[in-house]
């Protein structure tokens, strides 16, 4: 894959960050993906690739843009499929929250795991800890194997977990065995994230969140040269077969970094609100700053871009 495309990238990121960054604190998510999904989806049209939408935001009677099976690029360069988050955290945008993010994962064609809307079982850890975690074990054995892994006591780590009641039992394991816990209202693709950088204090994520998430997340750790496991939550017949219409047949699949996101991917993100390893968009009186990552599994590379916008010259995509 074309290495500049990251490049071009981080300019979509930052123009879903930049539409959604307006509505930071307004209570209104709606209009915070709104905003993000139609910057994105504009900026897409600037670049020579011929990307197809393998993760978006819903099927095509579900969303007007940037929905599966949607060609975004101007069509006339090489073919990437591409699972995006214009906004992820639309409720953390809405009341003004951390960790929001718009975020991007590039791969060649058929690289994804094409995952329905459902929910995921996830376990992310970054990569001292690769190698070490089993989700068919149960959260104790993986908290202590990943603490050997790392080599911290038990004590020491700290464990990522969506705010949630479905996750009661998880969280009592897991205080059980001693390790702290940071809890979140939402962004579990920037908790995922988190555990691979190693400023943020983070050792391992757990727990279920959306399915498309766990793919972009999967993603990003293949860049970053850490692990993740998952397994598809299917709650009802309706979820079965709409995933056995995206080709999966074994909904007891454990599935692992490559069987998410194969060959050569890449990912970027920008932060819309701060966060623990971006920060969030400033406005100045003539434009904005922008802070943004993005990485290549190829090379390893990571790279933060910091940007300087001028809204009096250059083409604006809703904000
Ligand atoms: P949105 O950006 O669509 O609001 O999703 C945020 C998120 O927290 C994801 O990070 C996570 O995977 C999912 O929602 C969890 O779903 P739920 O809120 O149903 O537990």
């Amino acid at each position: 894959m074309d290495r500049n495309l990251a490049l071009e990238f981080v300019r979509v990121t930052e123009a879903a960050a930049l539409a959604s960054g307006r509505w930071v604190g307004r209570g209104d998510k709606n209009s915070a993906d709104d905003a993000a999904v139609t910057a994105m989806r504009s900026a897409f049209q600037s670049i020579d690739f011929d990307g197809l939408v393998v993760i978006g935001e819903g099927e095509m009677d579900e969303a007007p843009m940037l929905y599966i099976g949607e060609k975004v690029g101007r069509g006339n360069g090489p073919r990437i499929d591409i699972a995006c988050d214009p906004l992820e955290g639309t409720t953390i945008t809405a009341n003004g929250g951390s960790e929001a993010i718009a975020c991007i994962a590039a791969a060649a064609r058929g690289g994804f795991l094409a995952a329905p809307d459902m929910y995921m079982e996830k376990l992310a850890v970054g990569p001292l800890a690769r190698g070490a975690i089993d989700i068919t074990k149960s959260a104790t054995w993986n908290i202590q194997e990943v603490a050997r892994a790392v080599g911290k006591s038990v004590e020491d780590l700290m464990v990522i977990i969506l705010d949630r009641p479905r996750h009661a039992g998880l969280i009592a394991e897991v205080r059980a065995t001693g390790a702290r816990i940071r809890l979140i209202s939402d962004g579990d693709v920037s908790a995922a994230v988190a555990t691979a950088q190693p400023e943020s204090g983070v050792d391992v994520m757990m727990g279920s969140g959306g399915a498309p998430e766990g793919v972009i997340a999967a993603a990003a750790l293949r860049c970053l040269g850490g692990d993740m496991q998952t397994k598809l939550l299917f709650s009802s017949p309706e979820e079965l077969e709409r995933a056995k219409t995206m080709g999966i047949t074994d909904q007891n699949k454990i599935y692992h970094l490559e069987d998410m996101a194969r060959g050569h991917v890449m990912f970027v993100a920008t932060g819309v609100t701060n966060g623990s390893f971006l920060s969030g968009v400033r406005y100045s009186g003539r434009g904005a700053f922008t802070h943004s990552i993005v990485m290549r599994s190829e090379t390893g590379t990571v790279r933060e871009i910091r940007t300087r916008h001028y809204f009096d010259r250059k083409p604006r995509y809703g904000w």
